[in-house]
């Protein structure tokens, strides 16, 4: 009887149930069929954008091989556009791979500002942007991740070092990046961050380098000129900046490293090699290796795995007691 009498009732809750589930089903966009079905990228489907800044410095040259030797270790097609230190060149490029219709497009900005609307034409086609060394002034939404340096860190590393060598006196005249560009502003404010903590230590001039030796020589020459023999110590936003300044010195008939010290950032061999010839008195290293981690990334965005907002590198600071032993072993 209970058989009997139940019988119907079942097929009522079966029929319920699959009513609810083909509602369900009417009212999801994709088939569930082809939601669960879709295949996840492999490094040989993907196909990348990126807009470099151009090959300011070593640092940057080194950058640019790890990007073109992960691409080709992986597999993936990658497409490269020197930007020549120019925004507007790195934005015609951006907009040439949202026309391409690449999977993702990295980007290390040469300035802050100024990208609002190229990531947001980037975001309407779907593509996603993945910012890599430099970090761009827009918001949080509009890129993937930010893959890079901690440059107020690297900063406030030389200031320590730089105090240490001055024991908490001096005249300090500062080399600073491109005007505008994330290092140079990080790298200013974290040095002066710590340099407050010395009275007695002066940063007496400020000149944009632009990050390249012959910027860096010119300044220095200038800097000479003006201030002569008061200048006790030159901080460097990098290593090549430095090395030109280094050359400056030497012409100006002083010795770099001795009669004034030299604090600069990057790691670059030249700069281990400054530091075994005694004309440099330390290195805060910038980690320039991000191609294999990029991909890494680029793979886990273009199949929707989440990632963190930034992931900042681990780095250390180089002095020249153990330099020609570490030399041999430094890949950029
Ligand atoms: O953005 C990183 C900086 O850019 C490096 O310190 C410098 O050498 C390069 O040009």
């Amino acid at each position: 009887m209970r058989t009997q009498q139940g019988t119907p009732k079942i097929w009522k809750m079966l029929l319920l149930l699959l009513l609810i589930f083909l509602v369900a089903c009417s009212q999801q966009s994709t088939p569930p069929s082809m939601a669960t079905t879709r295949p996840k990228k492999t490094y040989r489907d993907l196909v990348v954008g990126f807009a470099q800044v151009g090959a300011e410095s070593e640092w940057r040259t080194g950058n640019t091989a790890s990007i073109k030797e992960a691409a080709e270790e992986l597999g993936v097609e990658l497409i490269f556009a020197d930007g020549q230190q120019s925004q507007e060149n790195q934005i015609k490029a951006i907009r040439t791979f949202i026309a391409q219709q690449v999977d993702v497009i990295g980007v290390s900005p040469v300035v802050e500002n100024g990208w609002d609307s190229v990531f947001q034409e980037a975001r309407d086609a779907g593509i996603p942007i993945i910012l890599v060394d430099r970090r761009a002034n827009v918001d949080e939404s509009l890129y993937a991740t930010h893959l890079g340096s901690d440059f107020v860190e690297e900063g406030r590393n030389a200031a320590r070092v730089m105090a240490k060598l001055l024991n908490g006196k001096g005249n300090i005249v500062e080399l600073t990046g491109t005007t505008g560009s994330a290092p140079a502003i990080d790298r200013y404010k974290g040095f002066r961050e710590i340099m407050q903590e010395y009275p007695e230590i002066h940063i007496i001039a400020s000149v944009d380098g632009d990050f390249t030796r012959a910027r860096g020589k010119e300044a220095m020459a200038d800097l000479l000129k003006q201030y002569g023999s008061q200048i006790n110590a030159l901080y460097a936003h990098n290593d090549d900046m430095a090395i030109g300044a280094i050359k400056a010195i030497e012409e100006y008939g002083l010795q770099p490293g001795v009669d004034i010290k030299i604090v600069s950032i990057d790691a670059i061999r030249d700069a281990f090699q400054a530091m075994i010839d005694g004309k440099l008195n330390a290195t805060v290293e910038c980690n320039p290796l991000l191609g294999p981690k990029f991909f890494e990334l680029a793979l886990k965005v273009v199949n929707g795995e989440a990632v963190p907002k930034w992931i900042p590198s681990s780095e250390s600071i180089f002095y020249p007691e153990n330099a020609r032993e570490i030399l041999p072993s430094r890949k950029y």
